[in-house]
């Protein structure tokens, strides 16, 4: 698998402790209100691709909000924490290891229970109606780095879309993150018996990637502390590249805001944008 080499094992176990001031249930909110304003689709069970589910935190905030989720990531560690959270929050939801580079969202992967399988179809499930609503949030799509993959990950999140079905991407912003990067960071983290020190050194890698080299230190109650490196590097967008990608993949932009706010622009000052875009109507 591609991206193996970040999110593994010691990152995927600190990821929710650094992420713990993320408020999951409101941009899971955002993203149900969001599906129901334009779909029309207000009490109904709404079929949900995450694309990048992570810890699956927004798959579980989702699935209490009706919807039936099926979550997508390369990083088994942090898919095995996605299982994890889902099965003690009592959630049906299917996790699925694959790369988005490579999406592929129809093999092998288990029928949706609101699905049945129809005669003839073997081990396939069907998805010839397509995900209502489609995800990758918190700046993941950016791990693909090149246009060339995003264009090519784009044009695959059409084909998951049912016609007249969302699409649903949170990206970094490039004039925010230009204008106010911190080139070193450090973070303390305490909590479920474990503490964590995260120093983060980010620096340019031309004009539109961003290397972020973490340095990690953790360690159990008063015991030794472990050491681990990861370099992550991700691709941020100004408003009109990421609206080009998605243009150019088939999808119509319906509206962009500066994160989890209706009413917040997107303007310089926002670090993330969360762009809706839209599946036309006509059929596969
Ligand atoms: C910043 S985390 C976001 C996780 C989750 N969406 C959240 O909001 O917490 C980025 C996620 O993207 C995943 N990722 C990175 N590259 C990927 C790829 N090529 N295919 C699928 N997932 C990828 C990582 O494993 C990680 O879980």
């Amino acid at each position: 698998m591609g991206e193996s080499t970040v999110y593994g094992g010691g990152f995927a176990a600190l990821y929710d402790l650094f992420q713990s001031a993320k408020n999951y249930n409101a941009e899971a909110r955002f993203v149900r209100d969001a599906a129901d304003e334009i779909l029309g689709m207000r009490g109904k069970t709404l079929k949900v691709l995450d694309l990048a589910c992570g810890t699956g935190s927004h798959a579980i905030a989702l699935s209490g909000m009706k919807c039936d989720v099926t979550g997508v990531d390369v990083s088994r560690d942090m898919l095995a924490l996605a299982r994890r959270k889902a099965s003690a929050a009592k959630r049906r939801i299917r996790f699925v290891q694959q790369d988005l580079a490579s999406l592929d969202p129809v093999e092998g992967w288990a029928p949706s229970p609101t699905q049945p399988r129809r005669a003839g179809e073997g081990a396939r499930p069907s998805t010839e109606s397509g995900w209502d609503l489609v995800t990758c949030l918190f700046d993941s799509l950016g791990y693909l780095r090149s246009d060339a993959r995003i264009q090519r990950a784009l044009r695959r999140i059409h084909r998951a879309t049912k016609p007249g079905g969302l699409v649903i991407l949170e990206v970094w912003h490039a004039p925010a993150m230009l204008a106010g990067f911190d080139p070193l960071r450090v973070r303390r983290v305490r909590g479920r018996g474990i503490e964590a020190v995260r120093i983060g050194e980010t620096r340019l890698r031309g004009e539109h990637l961003a290397e972020v080299r973490y340095e990690i230190f953790s360690r159990k109650g008063e015991g030794a502390w472990h050491r681990f490196v990861e370099t992550h590097v991700n691709r941020f967008f100004t408003q009109s590249e990421i609206a080009g990608l998605v243009s150019r993949a088939g999808l119509r932009v319906v509206r962009v805001t500066g994160g989890y706010d209706a009413a917040a622009a997107p303007d310089d000052a926002a670090w993330h944008l969360v762009l809706i875009a839209q599946r036309g109507t006509e059929s596969r």
